[in-house]
């Protein structure tokens, strides 16, 4: 969460008396003085000072195995990402880091810190996202070369060079690997439309550092501190 309103929150200071703390050179993470106040900090991370006095927080990361059929919305006639949470677990807080098709399965990280959500889905921080896909046709290595150079949507959009693995195939269909860098929405669909072929199923299996593994379809876990440690990164 923002250093700001950590310590707002957990030293019940105003903002002035914040504000006071940082010009005083009295906010430390990891060792070091700090003066942005709205950096993003995770107690199992970062070691953060203030005063002397230690500061925790208590963010929370879900990493969810979405399955087909379940929508990544707050609120919906159908069941959301969130609804997969046991109860225990739902906070009106988190959201989904960016959104996965109510057909696509896959990795969906869920996180009550919306500043490092917002960041790992900045088209600058060019964030991998990794997907498998069913195709309904063969995938040939000239489609390889089209996915490498960029490819352009039916309408005109471009997207960035992208990888594109052929896993097997057949004529009438293929499996296939897909690496992008980009969140365009339907991306990985309309690329495949662009080039006259249609994903007949669709999984994310990694995002950035964070990989599904073998965690089954419809469950989720926390991140462990080694993936919140990979996730560092982005904690601006
Ligand atoms: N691309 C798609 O077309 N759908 C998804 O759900 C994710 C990426």
């Amino acid at each position: 969460m923002r250093l700001d309103k950590l310590i707002e929150r957990q030293l019940q200071t105003s903002r002035k008396q914040m504000k006071r703390l940082f010009l005083m050179g009295k906010v430390q993470v990891d060792g070091e003085t700090v003066y942005q106040e709205n950096k993003n900090v995770d107690s199992s991370i970062h070691t953060i000072q203030v005063d002397n006095q230690t500061l925790l927080t208590d963010d929370r990361y879900y990493l969810l195995n979405k399955p087909s059929g379940v929508v990544t919305a707050n609120q919906d006639r159908l069941p959301t990402v969130f609804n997969q949470l046991r109860v225990e677990d739902r906070r009106v807080d988190l959201s989904a880091v960016g959104r996965l098709d109510r057909d696509t399965e896959g990795l969906l990280l869920l996180t009550s810190n919306g500043q490092l959500g917002y960041d790992l889905l900045q088209p600058k921080k060019k964030v991998t996202k990794v997907y498998e896909a069913i195709i309904n046709a063969e995938v040939t290595a000239e489609d390889v070369t089209l996915f490498g150079e960029g490819i352009t949507f039916h309408g005109g959009e471009s997207c960035q060079p992208a990888k594109l693995e052929i896993l097997s195939r057949k004529l009438e269909e293929s499996y296939v690997r897909l690496t992008i860098r980009e969140g365009k929405y339907h991306q990985v669909k309309k690329m495949f439309l662009a080039t006259g072929k249609k994903v007949i199923y669709l999984r994310r299996v990694a995002m950035g550092p964070l990989t599904l593994g073998e965690l089954p379809t419809g469950t989720y876990r926390p991140l462990t501190q080694e993936e919140l440690l990979q996730l560092k990164p982005y904690f601006r």
